[in-house]
């Protein structure tokens, strides 16, 4: 089987692209990436390394993707992934997300390629979800350990970013039926681990790990700035194990769609996760207080895996420990990743 990996020089594209090289021995596996993000050009390295080619393409050029060779699935990993990136610079959004999304469905029905579609819990309406925390007393740590299915209220408003990931989701609908092709879309809460570049607005657990590490400052932005937001957090390593299972299971199982997430054991508020990585590194660090909440900011987060346990007998297995220790580890050993991060 031949695979090309979408967004391959990101995060979770590299460590799912190694992944399957090494667990799925028969399959041929290919990279697709502009390296438009800070750290895609240390991961390409990675993939070279481990024998895998990257195409330096923008997902928005459909001339170049055409050309490219048949692959029997596509694995969509690229995006614009910021949400405040759907005010801060929404032709990119929208290209990337979108126009790209479509550009590949058009690949994928040329070649007769199933597609697996990594999506976001950000297709959710932001209304519905922040009436979950029906008032927030920005004073106290939120109690409710509700979780969120697949079936949650997917209205606007849910960000440009959102909007892009649901109607990625309605195009592949749109686009497959009817056609002997199969699809898996995987809406993903917050997924962390090594090799995650991570900013103020997108992959906050390892820069959360690296300003303890470094002992920078940091800030609590929203809902009054205490810190007492919560997500639950996925292990790339599980997300990898997932999709492996998915890719095996894809003759029986196919056109699903699920929640897939770290769950309520592996829930936490941004004041625990300064917790943990006091601990973890022995630094404490100075937190600014910004009490102002961004439109497109939610109180709470964490996923019913209900679906995904019953239809592959999954669960996610590494904890939130684990996480932060491997993080911690993969920024101290190399000195190129230490340096993105100082
Ligand atoms: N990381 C998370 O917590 C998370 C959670 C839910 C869903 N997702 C989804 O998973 C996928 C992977 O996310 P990630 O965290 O690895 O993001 P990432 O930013 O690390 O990786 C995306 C990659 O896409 C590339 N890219 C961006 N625009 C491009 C373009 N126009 N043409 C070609 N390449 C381009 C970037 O260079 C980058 O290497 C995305 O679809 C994202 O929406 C991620």
């Amino acid at each position: 089987m031949k695979i090309l990996i979408t967004g391959g020089c990101g995060f979770v594209g590299s460590n799912l692209a190694i992944y399957l090289k090494k667990n799925l021995k028969k399959s041929k596996i290919f990279s697709l990436d502009s390296l438009l993000r800070k750290g895609s050009e240390l991961n390409k390295n990675r993939l070279l390394k481990n024998g895998i080619k990257n195409y330096t393409i923008k997902i928005e050029d459909i001339k170049k993707i055409n050309r490219l060779p048949k692959f029997d699935l596509i694995i969509d990993c690229c995006a614009e992934p910021a949400i405040e990136a759907s005010r801060k610079d929404p032709d990119s959004v929208f290209k990337t997300n979108l126009v790209g999304t479509f550009n590949i469905l058009k690949k994928c029905i040329n070649d007769k390629s199933n597609i697996v579609f990594l999506s976001s819990s950000r297709v959710y309406s932001i209304e519905k979800l922040r009436k979950i925390i029906k008032k927030i007393n920005i004073l106290k740590p939120i109690k409710t350990r509700k979780k969120i299915s697949d079936e949650f209220e997917t209205s606007s408003p849910s960000s440009l970013y959102g909007f892009t990931k649901l109607a990625s989701e309605k195009l592949i609908h749109e686009m497959f039926y009817k056609t002997k092709l199969k699809f898996i879309i995987n809406r993903f809460g917050v997924i962390a681990g090594p090799w995650q570049f991570g900013k103020q607005d997108q992959g906050f657990v390892p820069l959360w790990v690296a300003k303890h590490i470094f002992k920078q400052k940091l800030s609590y932005i929203g809902f009054g700035g205490n810190g007492h937001q919560i997500r639950d957090v996925l292990h790339i390593d599980d997300v990898c194990e997932v999709i492996l299972i998915q890719i095996k299971k894809f003759g029986k199982i196919y056109n699903q769609t699920f929640n897939i997430g770290g769950g309520v054991k592996n829930s936490i508020s941004l004041k625990q996760l300064t917790e943990k990585c006091i601990n973890l590194t022995g630094n404490r660090i100075k937190f600014k207080k910004i009490s102002k909440t961004s439109i497109f900011d939610i109180p709470y987060y964490v996923t019913n895996n209900t679906k995904v346990k019953k239809f592959y007998k999954w669960e996610p297995k590494k904890d939130i420990n684990i996480i932060l220790e491997d993080i911690y580890t993969w920024i101290k050993k190399d000195k190129y990743v230490r340096n993105y991060f100082k």
